[in-house]
């Protein structure tokens, strides 16, 4: 599929989506969201996928939501255009997302870094939620899943000052998994993904969504969700396969189902 500011990749087993608007830092306009959205909801029901990465360039990741699409609007603009919903399609991608960061991952940046489930970094990247410093505050998560991630400490100096904080902070905050030379990020992130699409992907599936349901619940209604999709993966082949090759001692051969 031909998009206009993204560009899709098929490798064995995963996918790529690189954002890619270069002469404005990766600015997320409502076309690049649209087809973002579009392109994973097509990737989650691709069963040669099993697990998606998106980057931007060495540059930047993503400068945030795209400020001169936004400057003019109204409120009843911006709630008709209604440009959260397409986030909220991100959070229910079933496959494992990584985002491979390098430079700038500034407002919708982060919070699009943050949607995914694992952040790999190059040493030159930059997180922050500097809406603050434009008269608005974060609006695609920032202020929720920053917190869950780095504490309210953290997270009310980074949304209430707006200032950048290094890769090595954001390792030290909790907020990221890895940081490597930015010559070798993406192909960290390939690593990863084909460490990922190596495993079976219905149990890779459920436990990513027990992983997320630990956000919203209680404790208690967590462990009996994850206690659900344990019993449920007994229905799969994939756990008889699993077990018995562990037993023979030989490598499993997934089956996907
Ligand atoms: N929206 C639109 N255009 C952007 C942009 C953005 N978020 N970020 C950068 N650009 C554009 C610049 O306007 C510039 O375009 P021109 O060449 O046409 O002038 C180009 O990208 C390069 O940017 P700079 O010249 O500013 O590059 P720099 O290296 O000097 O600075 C920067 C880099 C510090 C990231 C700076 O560009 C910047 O502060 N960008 C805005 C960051 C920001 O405020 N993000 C939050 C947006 S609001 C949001 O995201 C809301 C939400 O919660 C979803």
């Amino acid at each position: 599929m031909a998009y206009q500011h993204i560009i899709v990749t098929k490798e064995q087993g995963y996918a790529i989506a690189q954002l890619n608007r270069p002469d404005v830092l990766n600015a997320l306009n409502m076309k690049l969201m649209a087809e973002l959205v579009e392109a994973l909801e097509a990737l989650d029901k691709d069963e040669d996928v099993r697990c998606v990465i998106i980057t931007g360039n060495e540059k930047a990741f993503a400068a945030g939501a795209d400020i001169k699409e936004m400057a003019d609007a109204s409120a009843m603009d911006m709630l008709v255009r209604d440009m959260f919903a397409r986030w909220d399609r991100i959070r229910k991608i079933k496959k494992p997302i990584i985002a491979a960061v390098s430079g700038f991952a500034l407002g919708g940046g982060c919070e699009l870094s943050m949607t995914c489930d694992i952040i790999i970094a190059s040493e030159t990247a930059k997180f922050g939620q500097p809406e603050i410093n434009i008269g608005v505050m974060p609006g695609a998560g920032g202020t929720q899943r920053l917190t869950r991630a780095v504490g309210k400490a953290k997270a009310m100096e980074i949304v209430l000052t707006g200032k950048m904080i290094s890769a090595q902070e954001a390792l030290q905050w909790g907020l990221i998994n890895k940081i490597v030379p930015v010559e070798y990020y993406l192909q960290e992130a390939k690593d990863l993904a084909k460490e990922i699409a190596s495993k079976p992907p219905m149990a890779v599936r459920l436990a990513k969504e027990a992983v997320l349901k630990a956000f919203d619940t209680t404790i208690e209604a967590g462990l009996e969700y994850e206690r659900k999709n344990f019993y449920l993966l007994f229905a799969s082949d994939d756990q008889k396969e699993g077990m018995k090759a562990f037993v023979d001692k030989r490598k499993p051969e997934w089956k996907g189902r």
